[in-house]
């Protein structure tokens, strides 16, 4: 994981920057939690990144954690929470602890899915609910931008790896990470294995397209940019 710590410790300056844009995104994920959560919940960020959601969710319960401590810094300073420096494989928690765990937006597309399904669902009370989005395998826009770029072959190469990098210049220095994509099929397939029942899935953008409102929970979502779960401990 050293690569994924350098790679957000670095982004971490100018993260709320890059991403200030993801306006439609950030409605979908507020929406999907407001949806869920009660008052007295106790609520667990994995991968909290700049806090954006515990910022959003600053009248409940939460606590954020990430692998990263620019990141974690960054939150604890702008949402006031209570933030850990940890590992979502290895979570810092007594079992059944949380009535909610959320993750969005690529903290799960790095390391071993399974091992953080398997400490969130232990770090959750029966019936407790877990929320997150994954990088899609099946993003339409990738997927064309792809195949202009490097062609059929190439594309359809990258696909079957199911992994990536994203790079990024930040104050004039390239930092690279590598990140796993998913399909909705196969995040159904994960959380089923781990004993979680779907209430729903979904999927959102990065972009502000108005096309993007046609994903949400349609037959489209299989081709959004992040797709997601809502699912409950049994
Ligand atoms: C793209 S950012 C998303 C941050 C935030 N959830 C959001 O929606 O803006 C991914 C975050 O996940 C963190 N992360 C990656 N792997 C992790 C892991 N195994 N455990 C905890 N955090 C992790 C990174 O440090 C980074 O802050």
């Amino acid at each position: 994981m050293k690569r994924v710590i350098n790679y957000y410790n670095t982004l971490a300056r100018e993260y709320d920057r890059i991403y200030r844009n993801m306006e439609y995104m950030r409605a979908v994920e507020y929406k999907v939690v407001k949806n869920e959560i009660k008052k007295d919940y106790l609520i667990l960020d994995v991968g909290c990144g700049t806090g954006e959601h515990l910022v959003y969710l600053r009248d409940f319960n939460t606590v954020g954690l990430d692998i990263s401590i620019e990141m974690a810094r960054r939150a604890r300073d702008k949402s006031g929470k209570f933030v850990v420096v940890g590992d979502g494989q290895h979570l810092p928690f007594k079992s059944r602890s949380f009535h909610c765990v959320i993750s969005f937006f690529g903290a799960l597309n790095h390391g071993d899915i399974e091992r953080v399904f398997k400490e969130i669902r232990r770090v959750l009370v029966k019936g407790g609910i877990f929320i997150f989005t994954v990088a899609n395998l099946y993003d339409l826009k990738w997927i064309v931008k792809s195949l202009l770029r490097r062609g059929w072959r190439d594309t359809l190469k990258a696909m079957k790896r199911r992994r990536g990098d994203i790079r990024k210049v930040i104050d004039g220095r390239r930092i690279k990470v590598n990140t796993r994509f998913y399909s909705l099929g196969e995040v159904e397939n994960l959380l089923r294995k781990h004993n979680f029942h779907i209430k729903y899935t979904f999927a959102t953008s990065i972009t502000n397209s108005p096309l993007d409102n046609l994903l949400y929970k349609t037959f489209l979502k299989y081709l959004g940019g992040y797709i997601g779960a809502v699912a409950v401990k049994k």
